[in-house]
């Protein structure tokens, strides 16, 4: 029996090889995972009320492209917090954003450009469905360095015409996971020019927007709007993961042009899986309620407030600009998480595994990824541990 020869390229996900470079270590202590972004600030109260009093729904096949109450939650919450108008027939729910960014590049990818094989683009190190979609298509991924010396964002108008010119989707992610770097409206500005000139279309991953330090990120739509950008051009990915810390509801949207999103509701009605109609339900509470986020919001700020104050004296150390994850320099980042592990028990994840090698360089190899996702006594606990363990003083 034959395996598509497509995804051998793609190295195991990053969680599997964590597991296997720390599996014959034992903990050197307490257990602490500070690896996995997996949000565990309290969901909103609501939520289980709401799922009993739309219980029924679970006997019924759900609409595919979501009810007109959520489409209208949605468009609402888009127009409170981007001023921007963008109707329901331009917005598509999804089962959290990682699908989403999946399918919606299989709907809207076309097969060639220019007569060659397509490019998708995307920052390095990045969110790891990225490349998965692009090999899925038969594209060319090209990993473009996010590193220090490009803000923490990829710099796409440095790259050659003749790869722009094959470029069918450009993935950008503001705030960035792993690096928490914020695309400012004149990056987004920029790169949307570009993407005019070459003709291709950006897939923003803003499924950490509303964690944020200072100041709200402005969204992709809304720069489209005020730089008069083609509505096709951009689709903007948003998920109740992280804004709602409800990570297992599964429940998100894509919004962008119409022709567009009436491409991806195509595709899902074949192939997608609907969200349940209580699902959909909670999601319409959510997104229509401000107070449990700016609540979950204040907790990460005083998180970020606590990380600046204990690495304080690490060269290099940079608190992010939103999204809750610490992206720490190191010598090396798998010895870091193995020492780590085996002197304290402490686990994060080695930069490496969220980047690719480009021409022998990978560079998320000098860096740990650290998710401030635990309350703030745990938080502090892990990260003071972690201070003393890697920069020598706690
Ligand atoms: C950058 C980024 N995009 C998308 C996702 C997917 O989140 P969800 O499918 O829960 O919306 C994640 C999850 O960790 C992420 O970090």
């Amino acid at each position: 029996m034959q395996f598509p020869e497509r995804f051998s390229d793609l190295p195991e996900y990053a969680f599997p090889r964590l597991r296997a470079l720390l599996a014959d270590h034992p903990a050197g202590g307490e257990v602490m995972h500070m690896s996995i972004g997996e949000p565990k600030h309290p969901m909103p109260s609501f939520v289980g009320q709401v799922i009993a009093q739309n219980l029924g729904g679970f006997g019924k096949y759900p609409a595919n492209d979501g009810t007109p109450e959520l489409l209208e939650a949605i468009s609402g919450w888009i127009g409170r917090r981007y001023n921007v108008a963008v109707g329901p027939n331009r917005i598509m729910t999804l089962n959290g954003t990682r699908e989403g960014l999946f399918n919606a590049a299989l709907a809207l990818s076309p097969e060639t450009r220019n007569g060659a094989r397509p490019v998708i683009l995307m920052p390095n190190p990045f969110y790891q469905v990225y490349a998965m979609a692009a090999l899925a298509l038969g594209a060319e991924p090209v990993y473009v360095p996010a590193t220090a010396e490009t803000g923490f964002l990829p710099d796409y108008e440095a790259l050659p015409p003749e790869v722009l010119d094959r470029v069918t989707i450009a993935y950008i992610c503001s705030p960035g996971n792993p690096q928490g770097a914020i695309a400012s409206r004149e990056y987004l500005a920029r790169l949307m020019a570009l993407a005019e000139k070459h003709d291709f279309r950006i897939f923003s991953d803003e499924c950490y927007s509303e964690i944020w330090r200072d100041t709200p990120p402005p969204g992709a739509l809304d720069v489209a709007n005020s730089t008069g950008t083609d509505p096709e051009r951009v689709f903007v990915f948003h998920s109740l993961s992280k804004r709602s810390n409800l990570p297992g509801l599964r429940s998100g949207f894509v919004a962008g042009g119409p022709e567009g999103i009436r491409q991806i509701r195509k595709l899902r009605a074949f192939a997608g899986a609907p969200l349940p109609l209580p699902i959909q339900a909670v999601s319409v509470a959510a997104w229509n309620d401000e107070a449990h986020v700016e609540a979950s919001r204040a907790l990460y700020q005083a998180k970020f407030d606590l990380a600046d104050r204990i690495f304080a004296d690490v060269a290099g150390y940079r608190c992010p600009e939103g999204g809750f994850f610490l992206w720490l320099p190191v010598p090396d980042g798998e010895a870091a998480t193995l020492k780590l592990w085996t002197e304290t028990g402490l686990r994060v994840l080695p930069g490496a595994y969220l980047a690719r090698e480009v021409d022998g360089i990978n560079p998320g190899a000098g860096f740990i990824r650290v998710a401030l996702v635990a309350d703030h006594d745990d938080t502090e606990r892990g990260l003071t541990t972690l201070h003393s363990c890697l920069y020598g003083r706690d």
